[in-house]
């Protein structure tokens, strides 16, 4: 178990309209135990931030976003700033994720701009990483995961406002994992990249989520884990009963 709070996010990608997505909310809310150790977050889509915040009310329950732009604000049509996000009541944004790599062509470069304007609107930024499997199978897994690390979050990363999530490409919506002891060494790598580049504390405080077909049944097994502090969770988040399990896993 790790020495961090964990933080157990649910990422809705593009589902649930606002009704389904209150009612989502409305039954996460109500089976959260108020003695949960961890942190307990879901990102819903932007058009859904506005209601699911009304139906969190007074829980312990925080709201984030999927994506934002870079810039504060002007002529970007169809995007998002960070301080939108932080207006409608989001504190988390994730940033990076490998569908927006893949379907917008984000580059660590981009990434690493969205992740300073979440900052500067006073979001933590989720930063995601993870190798594809041809890298894994070439043997590249650390390396690639190292140059990701380091060319998307930008000088200014504090144990507060950054969270990396570990996510291989290759076990997103698939139902394959890497075993927790490939999970961990990534993990553990991670850290020692964050430790030479901020130094201890910065190493030492950051959350490094696992994700990539995280489920009520793999979910103790990960969590327990001293390097994985939680959970970037996609289609076990849509389930209410599923992701009360895997928040239950993290003590
Ligand atoms: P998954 O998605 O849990 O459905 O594999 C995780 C993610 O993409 O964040």
């Amino acid at each position: 178990m790790s020495q961090r709070t964990p933080l157990i996010a649910g990422n809705w990608k593009m589902n649930n309209l606002a009704a389904d997505a209150g009612a989502l909310c409305d039954a996460i809310t109500a089976g959260l135990s108020a003695d949960t150790h961890a942190d307990v977050l879901v990102c819903p889509t932007f058009t859904a931030l506005v209601p699911v915040q009304a139906s969190i009310g007074n829980s312990p329950l925080k709201l984030g976003a999927q994506d934002c732009h870079a810039n504060e604000k002007g002529a970007h049509t169809g995007d998002i700033s960070a301080a939108m996000l932080a207006d409608a009541g989001c504190v988390y944004v994730i940033l990076g994720h490998s569908e927006r790599r893949t379907d917008h062509g984000e580059s660590d470069t981009d990434v690493a701009a969205k992740v300073a304007a979440a900052w500067d609107a006073g979001l933590k930024a989720i930063v995601c990483v993870g190798e594809t499997e041809t890298e894994r199978n070439n043997g590249s897994t650390t390396e690639v995961v190292a140059r990701q690390i380091e060319n998307s979050i930008p000088a200014g990363a504090t144990a507060e406002n950054t969270v990396v999530a570990y996510e291989p490409v290759w076990a997103i919506g698939t139902g394959r994992t890497p075993s927790v002891s490939d999970a961990s060494a990534v993990h553990a790598a991670i850290r020692d990249n964050l430790r030479r580049r901020f130094g201890d504390s910065v190493a030492d405080g950051t959350r490094v989520l696992y994700g990539g077909s995280m489920k009520p049944d793999n979910a103790a097994e990960f969590l327990a884990d001293p390097e994985i502090d939680g959970g970037l969770i996609g289609g076990a988040s849509l389930k209410a009963p599923d992701f009360l399990a895997i928040v239950d896993a993290a003590g």
